[in-house]
């Protein structure tokens, strides 16, 4: 679950390039209490009140350590693929960054992708690779004047449908 902009822009300096908070507040609904999954540079953006109320897996090699409970660190996919004791009836979602999202689509392990597609267009450094969507078919889920959010599926997801 990520947002872009129209050539795949997706962060700038760290953080976000854009506020939309409409599109926030759905962020937060869709995955609050489920389980997200991030890369070490989008856990040191994100506030503490966001993984508080989630549980969170973060990829890092060079990070182990967070005080609060709900959040576990794993240094490598294989890691990942071998948590023991995850929660759970929750709902899995990859947030990000770029290369965590390269790294799961490269591996095939996304099911479905909720991608908000940002109508303005922003500078940054940061790139979602939008073209591994490109055959994914997909429906749109809800348009406003800033912003689209689509459903894309996974044509070749070795999972079934949930
Ligand atoms: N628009 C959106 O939806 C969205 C979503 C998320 C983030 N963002 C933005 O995107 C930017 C961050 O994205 P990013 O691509 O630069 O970074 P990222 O994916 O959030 O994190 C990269 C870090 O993850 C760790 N990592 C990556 N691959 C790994 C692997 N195979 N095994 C273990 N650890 C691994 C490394 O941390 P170590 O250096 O500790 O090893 C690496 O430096 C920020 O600007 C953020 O605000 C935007």
């Amino acid at each position: 679950m990520m947002a872009c902009d129209p050539r795949g822009i997706i962060g700038k300096s760290g953080k976000l390039p854009w506020v939309y908070p409409e599109e926030l507040r759905y962020f937060r609904q869709t995955t609050y209490a489920h389980v997200v999954i991030m890369g070490h540079k989008t856990f040191k953006s994100v506030s503490d009140s966001f993984l508080k109320d989630r549980f969170n897996i973060v990829f890092s090699t060079t990070c182990r350590r967070y005080v609060d409970s709900g959040v576990v660190f794993v240094s490598s996919l294989d890691e990942f693929l071998n948590i023991s004791d995850l929660p759970d009836n929750k709902k899995y979602f990859m947030i990000g960054g770029a290369m965590i999202a390269d790294l799961f689509l490269k591996q095939n392990l996304i099911q479905d992708f909720l991608l908000t597609e940002i109508k303005k267009n922003y500078e940054g450094d940061t790139v979602f690779p939008l073209h591994k969507l490109r055959e994914w078919p997909y429906t749109t889920l809800q348009e406003v004047p800033d912003f689209k959010i689509k459903h894309y599926l996974n044509p070749h997801s070795l999972r079934k449908e949930i």
